[in-house]
């Protein structure tokens, strides 16, 4: 059996999906799958761009047995060596013994790391600005640091001008039938997920998807083919564009989102009060989360989006409450920058929980803190009301 799609005459989807995994890294939740993009060439040398994650093995071997047939599979390109792309490379080369494998210097001592194959007898290392042919086929290699590992690189094909991107532009959630993102409502099904992909899994790497991005500048692309979800050939810009917000931490919106956590609902009605007041002035875009109940993940996704982050909670222990300050710590470790930020604190015998949320983002570049702080004891009294409405004032006038 075999389940490969054409992309043109000689190139071939043989990737595949797992709706299976809970837990993309062991750390992701992706309720509706992913996918493991792998593309076979049949030119006179046969080339294949990237593995999939073992999960997917079984489809992705019958689907290059089935495109194959009696022709071996002369090379494999590795644009990145992290397991879910490449746990299927000994077996590939078990399978395809005369195979060799293309990649960078980097690449090719992470792959040695990996696995016990004789790797140097199998490898053909390639450098940056270099070009190889399979015949018709004429690639070209650009480095991609921290995209997302140290190693990755996209490659260009010049005879199609596509652009193997990688991790780049890649997004969770399982392909269903359609591989073209303008075959499907991407805006409405992917969107929300590749920014969730994008900022958790590079958005620490700006800079380094900044360089990328000028790489991919000065090429003529005719297709963007990522490793997880649709291949773009429609509207590249537009994608491009997102990636250009996202990697210089611009907000792609004006909004607000409200983070809380919440132990006996007292915060949380300081939020919903908060809320209520913005709707009042006129704000359109608000998005209110409890840290505790939606995974951190896509909180994160969300303060790569909005422009402005109110962030509330309780005083625990003497400090933040631990999924608050798991959030806060996230969006240090992934380089949040350029937002506007308040807080909004509780305690029933200390309250610190503002000041120390404060500390907790000092590294954020470019951050700009209101003036108006609401700081509750215990619940929200009469006097808080103005605190809240100052805020809500506050976060209006600088929208
Ligand atoms: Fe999809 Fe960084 O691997």
């Amino acid at each position: 059996m075999h389940n490969t799609r054409k992309i043109n005459d000689d190139v071939y989807y043989v990737g595949g999906n797992d709706r299976r995994l809970a837990l993309f890294e062991s750390v992701y939740p992706i309720p509706k799958g992913i996918s493991y993009n792998s593309y076979l060439i049949l030119d006179e040398k046969t080339v294949l761009l990237d593995c999939v994650d073992k999960a997917i093995s079984g489809v992705f071997f019958e689907n290059l047995d089935y495109l194959l047939g009696h022709r071996p599979l002369n090379f494999v390109i590795i644009n990145h060596v992290e397991p879910d792309h490449c746990a299927t490379l000994n077996e590939l080369v078990f399978r395809y013994p005369e195979i060799k494998i293309i990649s960078n210097a980097k690449a090719i001592s992470m792959i040695k790391q990996f696995f016990n194959f004789d790797v140097d007898n199998h490898t053909i290392e390639i450098k940056e600005g270099e070009s190889f042919s399979t015949g018709k086929h004429k690639f070209s290699f650009y480095t991609a640091p921290m995209v997302h590992w140290p190693e990755a690189m996209v490659t260009y094909d010049n005879t199609d001008k596509y652009l193997y991107s990688a991790d780049a532009f890649g997004t969770f959630n399982a392909l269903n039938g359609n591989i073209f993102a303008d075959e499907i409502d991407f805006e409405r099904d992917y969107l929300d997920e590749a920014r969730r992909y994008y900022t958790n899994i590079v958005g620490k790497y700006g800079q380094q998807v900044q360089a990328v991005l000028k790489k991919a500048a000065s090429l003529d692309i005719k297709m963007i083919l990522p490793l997880h979800g649709p291949i773009w050939r429609e509207n590249i810009g537009w994608f491009i564009e997102k990636y250009q917000k996202w990697s210089s931490y611009t907000p792609e919106e004006k909004g607000v989102l409200i983070a809380y956590s919440s132990v006996y609902g007292n915060t949380e009605y300081a939020v919903n009060i908060l809320a209520t007041k913005l709707a009042e002035y006129g704000i359109k875009n608000i998005k209110i989360y409890d840290v505790s109940v939606t995974h951190v993940s896509e909180v994160l996704s969300d303060a790569f989006k909005y422009s402005h982050l109110v962030m509330a909670s309780t005083t625990y222990n003497m400090g933040v409450f631990i999924n608050m300050e798991t959030f806060l710590i996230d969006l240090v470790a992934h380089n949040l920058q350029n937002r506007t930020i308040a807080f909004i604190e509780n305690g029933s015998w200390a309250v610190v929980a503002g000041k120390l949320m404060k500390e907790i983002l000092t590294p954020l570049k470019n951050t700009t803190y209101l003036n108006h702080k609401v700081s509750l004891k215990s619940s929200v009294k009469e006097e808080n009301l103005e605190e809240i409405n100052l805020l809500a004032k506050e976060i209006f006038d600088s929208l």
